[in-house]
């Protein structure tokens, strides 16, 4: 009788790395922060819903920083908190934003490592929606000059890569633009394309003190049911000038993240967003599942259904404890 054997090549731990055929590298890694402007130098504030996470002050991202940039970080992805809201999300601009103080500080100490900045008006805006409020709904054309002046502020002030997360139609084409008018031909967009109005995103608004304060973001975010709409979001950034994609969640939207990497060659990242981190955390911390293995099986998962580099925030935790090389 002959049958198929497939247990011969898993019988030895060599075997199994010869055979194996995705891997985790720390290249692939990417950290989230989240910056808050405040006097108070020592600030360092615990994420309830995030454990392990904090927000910080300027001064703690910078040793925060120092120590991970010593294990092997290759790059992170800001967020800021700043010190005042408005309709308008002005702090989100101003040269003297929490951002821009932040991108400066990490080019003075790292100018090696790659410095992503996230472009939404959540954060800035005292109503929490990405966007100009008309009528009780984001308004397109009036947000996506704000976007690229909050994109153009992050690249005067340091960033290499700037990736806008609002969903707006048109962003892509509008921060293109303006970058280039200002001289910045050279600075990569990687677009939020495939951005859902997921659940998962709830921890995170706590992190960054942006949920909204009426309504939700269903009129700007893409509906979870929807693989086929994915593909037209990529298709007009791409279209609109986008260096690299995103699919966000991730392990939610492996189907997605599969057909978005079928279907296109740019360079493609996915966000293993905060609710993913809460949920494997909650349970790691319950003594339900094993903390290592579970994190890199998940991340794992994430680049064989076609991730080229992950956002994650395990990323420190996987340095630390030497989970990846
Ligand atoms: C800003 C933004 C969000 C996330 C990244 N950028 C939240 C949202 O759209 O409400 C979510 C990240 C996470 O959950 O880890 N628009």
């Amino acid at each position: 009788m002959s049958f198929y054997r497939g247990r011969r090549l898993r019988q030895t731990a060599a075997l199994r790395a010869l055979v194996r055929e995705t891997a985790l590298h720390k290249e692939n890694l990417i950290m989230p922060y989240f910056v808050v402007d405040t006097p108070d130098t020592n600030f360092r504030k615990p994420i309830a819903s995030m454990p392990g996470q904090n927000q910080l002050s300027l001064q703690e991202l910078e040793k925060q920083i120092g120590r991970y940039v010593e294990l092997g970080l290759q790059g992170c992805l800001l967020f800021g908190i700043p010190a005042h809201k408005d309709e308008t999300g002005s702090e989100g601009y101003t040269d003297h934003g929490i951002i821009q103080r932040a991108c400066r500080m990490m080019k003075e100490n790292w100018p090696g490592l790659l410095l992503i900045t996230d472009v939404c008006m959540c954060e800035y805006t005292s109503h929490g929606h990405c966007g100009i409020i008309e009528s009780n709904d984001v308004a397109n054309a009036p947000t996506l000059e704000v976007l690229s002046r909050i994109a153009l502020s992050h690249v005067w002030a340091g960033a290499d890569v700037v990736a806008p997360s609002d969903m707006m139609d048109g962003r892509v084409a509008a921060i293109r633009e303006t970058l280039d008018i200002q001289g910045f031909t050279q600075t990569p967009i990687l677009s939020y394309a495939v951005k859902y109005a997921s659940s998962f995103y709830g921890p995170f608004r706590e992190a960054a003190e942006s949920a909204p304060k009426f309504g939700d973001r269903k009129t700007y975010q893409m509906d979870p049911p929807n693989w086929r709409e994915a593909l037209r979001e990529a298709e007009a950034d791409v279209a609109e000038g986008a260096d690299m994609l995103m699919v966000k969640p991730a392990g939610p939207y492996l189907d997605v993240l599969l057909r978005i990497r079928e279907a296109f060659d740019l360079p493609l990242c996915a966000y293993q967003v905060s609710g993913e981190y809460s949920m494997l955390m909650a349970a790691i911390d319950n003594g339900w599942l094993n903390k290592d293995a579970a994190i890199l099986e998940a991340l794992v998962g994430i680049r064989r259904a076609g991730a080229d580099f992950i956002l994650s925030y395990f990323t420190e935790y996987l340095l630390e404890n030497k989970l990846v090389r």
